[in-house]
């Protein structure tokens, strides 16, 4: 099958090193240089490229309607059009269309009046957790027990100082607690099938400090989430929401990402995204033994008939991250150590990468390359991607010591 990719991050390579490795034809705008290795990249624009299948990896085309052009041109696209999308373009929509379909999430209020925000906030003793409305990266999100920071967050978000028009909307939301858990699904417009889950890292720093980011590593399978928790999160979920898109008039084709928190109350939705999460794509897609394409191309024609089956082994990935990701991360620098030979097992996507005139890799974005590795349970493959990371380096390089590791210790009580 052909196969055009829209993308240029770790979560992209993952998905084109699963086609090409099923023997398929990619051919992936813009790309980035891991990709070039194994694709053919093409100069643009997407709509123009010639394919079977078109999957959409990031939020932002979906939210500005590129499937929906592509199916204008009946084309079979992966991703929803405008409609669906809106999901993970505003945050005050997905949660009214989770209450109207009684989903399990967060309680929640809406504000534009900085005034009527700052009030909210001086009536509860936090935890305080505020989203902007619009699309942010992964980076629009402040959970704070501080109230004087909870209040300068919303005054400066309400201000369009931080995220323009897309911040000019805030969510201020009741605080949950609980371990993550991400779950792609696949959904081909009226049903969907999860992917095995996985749990991603959030914040910059080890033991969750720092900001939020759009993610610093991810693991899968994860401990003690078993069929039961999944078939569950399906039937409260994920079915009430696919049938709320019917009602609306949406045909949802493409991967439904719900990410959760396991509350002592069950497990309740944090977000929905419209696309695969990065980097929980790069421990998960790798784990499918059956041709991923060949079932995309289902959803994308409506029609899911393949279950997809998983290996049992577990993948660990770890973000390197740009100097001052995530505020300001700069580009620059020169990698080394990213193209070496790698041990069996071990892959490094690539992110923020670009090549210079002369040949060398060098840092083009927040986040740099994601070091996954394989390994006969999640122990096995922490320490072959740590082990593995010690080979590269750039200026100021960023990572997380911790990713995985309390499951690991989990696992081993
Ligand atoms: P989001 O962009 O909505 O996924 O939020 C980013 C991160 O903020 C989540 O992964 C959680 O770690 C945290 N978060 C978001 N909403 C809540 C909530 N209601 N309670 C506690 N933590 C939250
Ligand atoms: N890993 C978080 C996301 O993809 O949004």
């Amino acid at each position: 099958m052909k196969i055009a990719v829209y993308g240029s991050g770790g979560r992209e390579h993952a998905l084109v090193s699963s086609f090409v490795s099923h023997g398929h034809q990619v051919t992936v705008f813009p790309g980035n240089p891991g990709i070039a290795t194994m694709a053919d990249i093409s100069p643009g624009p997407f709509e123009e490229i010639e394919a079977d299948l078109y999957v959409i990896g990031p939020e932002a085309p979906l939210v500005d309607g590129l499937a929906d052009t592509l199916r204008a041109r009946r084309k079979l696209v992966v991703g929803p059009g405008r409609d669906g999308a809106q999901l993970e373009g505003s945050k005050a929509w997905m949660k009214e269309i989770l209450s109207s379909a009684n989903i399990p999430t967060a309680s929640f209020r809406t504000f534009t009046d900085p005034g009527a925000a700052v009030e909210y906030l001086n009536s509860y003793d936090g935890p305080y957790v505020i989203k902007t409305d619009g699309l942010a990266a992964g980076k629009g999100v402040l959970v704070t027990r501080d109230r004087d920071e909870a209040i300068s967050d919303v005054t400066e978000k309400l201000s369009g100082k931080a995220f323009g028009l897309a911040g000019t909307t805030v969510v201020i939301e009741e605080a949950m607690e609980g371990h993550e858990l991400s779950l792609l699904v696949l959904c081909d417009g009226s049903k969907g099938v999860a992917l095995s889950p996985a749990q991603d890292f959030k914040r910059i720093y080890d033991d969750d400090k720092g900001p939020n980011t759009g993610g610093m590593g991810a693991f899968s399978p994860v401990p003690g989430v078993g069929e039961d928790l999944v078939s569950q999160i399906l039937r409260d979920s994920v079915e009430p929401l696919i049938a709320e898109f019917r009602n609306r008039g949406i045909d949802y084709r493409g991967v439904l990402y719900a990410g959760l928190m396991l509350t002592i109350n069950g497990p309740r939705i944090v977000e929905f995204n419209i696309r695969f999460g990065d980097p929980e794509t790069q421990v998960v897609v790798p784990r499918i033994k059956n041709d991923l394409a060949r079932i995309l191309f289902e959803v994308a024609s409506g029609e899911i008939r393949t279950r997809p089956e998983f290996i049992s082994e577990a993948m660990v990935t770890v973000v390197l991250a740009a100097d001052g990701y995530p505020l300001a991360p700069k580009s620059g620098a020169v990698i080394t150590g990213a193209e070496a030979p790698l041990p069996d097992g071990v892959q490094v996507f690539h992110a923020g990468t670009r090549r210079s005139n002369s040949g060398e890799l060098l840092v083009s974005g927040g986040r740099v390359l994601n070091v996954t590795a394989k390994g006969r349970d999640l122990k096995a493959a922490r320490a072959l991607a740590y082990r593995s990371l010690a080979a590269i380096s750039f200026e100021k390089m960023q990572y997380r010591l911790d990713i995985a590791l309390s499951a690991c210790e989990q696992n081993d009580a």
